[in-house]
């Protein structure tokens, strides 16, 4: 591949980003981050929430828009500022470990936000509220999978204020999900 990219003239080659035909330094390709040691794994999926979370914060505000359920549109608001408050300790958690805050971009969030944008398109009334909660439950399970996983390696590494802090977000997701579950049983989930 490098030989072949070689062996075309700089404006060939230009030409072939333009059209999509090879990647454009900086714009299609990913920095890629090689993993070899837990520490890197814990650095990277850290990064990976951070993403996240930031990507929920401008996600939220429209889904709770569309709702019009209010118990439920409640929930989320309530939920969003958590949310943001998350953003601030994970920032402390880069802080304990030495590290910048940053993000690497998450397929899985975008996947996740990406099919609640298609169900308030797709969706009114009861069918709406119903299936943003299901979809929002998907999101908390999808937080509470890596929360459980990065505190547990927080343990492993000795990051004892890392393993507080994530502890804290854990919990709170683990009570968003709950919030919403008792709201689809006692109210959403109606005929
Ligand atoms: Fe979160
Ligand atoms: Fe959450």
């Amino acid at each position: 591949m490098v030989a072949w990219n070689l062996s075309w003239s700089g404006s060939l080659v230009r030409h072939a980003q333009r059209r999509g035909l090879v990647p454009r330094p900086g714009i299609n390709q990913r920095k890629t981050l090689i993993m070899k040691t837990l520490a890197d794994a814990f650095e990277h999926t850290l990064q990976d929430i951070y993403y996240a979370e930031n990507a929920l914060t401008k996600a939220l505000p429209k889904v709770s828009k569309a709702v019009s359920n209010k118990k439920l549109a409640k929930a989320l608001d309530q939920h969003l500022s958590e949310t943001k408050d998350q953003v601030k300790t994970l920032n402390k958690v880069f802080k304990s470990i030495g590290k910048k805050p940053s993000g690497e971009k998450c397929d899985a969030i975008d996947g996740l936000i990406k099919e609640t944008d298609g169900i308030i398109k797709e969706a009114k009334g009861a069918a709406l509220n119903a299936a943003v909660i299901g979809a929002c439950q998907a999101v908390e399970h999808y937080e509470i999978a890596r929360y459980g996983t990065l505190r547990e390696w927080a343990k492993i590494l000795d990051h004892a204020e890392a393993h507080d802090l994530l502890t804290s977000i854990l919990d709170q997701e683990k009570a968003a999900n709950s919030k919403l579950t008792n709201l689809a049983v006692s109210t959403v989930n109606g005929k």
